[in-house]
Order: structure tokens, then sequence, then C-alpha cells
């Protein structure tokens, strides 16, 4: 099974959409197989980041990542990152179509409320950066029998 990496930014943790955007990939059949609230220590930022250390916008999303606390996420399912991408939406909100969680959720590409890995290949660095591998789970969701054919 495919697996990708969530991260609810701090505007994100601040405005209380935790539970909203947990339930909507619970809901869609993905499968929690890893969470934990934290402050990004700037190192683990600039690895996420590492393709846009020499952006303009990169001191600000820097500062703007580290201002409070991430939600971190591991989500597990068929296809899961391309359909997490497209649950999430474009990355400037603006553009984002309703129904997306940065379409319903946010106004501002500097305040996009998400990030989901954007490849398979991505997704296997990020969830390498920010967990450790006794820290994603290993189990079976009671619906799965259900959820594939
Ligand atoms: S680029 O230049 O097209 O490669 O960048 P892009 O893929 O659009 O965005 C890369 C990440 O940077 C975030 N971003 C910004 N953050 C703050 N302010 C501004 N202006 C800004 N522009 C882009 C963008 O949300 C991407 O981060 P993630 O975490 O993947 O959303």
């Amino acid at each position: 099974m495919d697996r990708t990496f969530v991260m609810v930014k701090p505007d994100g943790v601040q405005r209380g959409l935790v539970g909203e955007i947990v339930s909507r990939f619970e809901a869609k059949g993905l499968k929690l197989v890893g969470a934990k609230l934290e402050l990004l220590p700037e190192g683990r930022v600039v690895e996420q980041y590492r393709e846009h250390l020499e952006k303009p916008f990169f001191p600000g999303l820097k500062a703007y990542i580290m201002s409070g606390p991430c939600f971190l996420m591991a989500w597990e399912g068929k296809g899961a990152v391309a359909v997490v991408r497209r649950m999430v939406g474009a990355t400037n909100p603006a553009e984002a179509a309703p129904g997306s969680i940065r379409g319903d959720f946010a106004l501002d590409i500097g305040r996009n409320v998400i990030h989901a890995s954007d490849s398979p290949e991505s997704a296997a660095r990020e969830l390498g950066i920010h967990f450790a591998p006794g820290e994603l789970v290993d189990y079976s969701r009671i619906d799965e029998p259900v959820l594939y054919e």
C-alpha cells in the first residue's frame, strides 16, 4: 500500500482544523499510520523544503512553519499520494477547487493550512525526515475488506 506524508501547518492547528482534516482522510478510507503534534526544529524545516531554499518566499515560509506547532501525519491507502494531493487542492488557495481542503479553508498562499507530499519519492523522503520507523504503525482497519475490490 502507498503511504504519504501530510502536515497541518501552524495556521491550521491554531484555527482548530486538525479534526476536520483528519475526518476527511478517514472518511475517504485512508488509514492513519502515524501522527504527532510538534514544534519543528529549523533543520527539519530546511530538509522538508530543501528544493526551495533559494526562493524569495523561503524566509517567510520557514518563519511561518516554525511559528507554532504542526500536526504531522502518515496516511496509507491505494494511490494515497495522488488521492491526498487532490483532496488538499492547489497550492494557491485562490485557485483551489471548492471541496478541497485549501479550497474550503484558505485564502492566501502564505497561509495555505496544509502540506502533502507531491510524489511517492517525496513521500518516502518526507516520512523519513519526520518519523522514526517505530513511529509508523502496521495494523488493519476493520473496514478494509469492504473498501477494496
Ligand atoms: S515553486 O516555486 O513553484 O516551486 O513553489 P511551489 O511548488 O508553488 O511551493 C513550494 C512550497 O512553498 C510554499 N509557498 C509559499 N509559502 C509562503 N509564501 C509564499 N509566497 C509561498 N509560495 C509557495 C508552498 O505552499 C509550498 O509548500 P507546501 O508545504 O508544499 O504547500
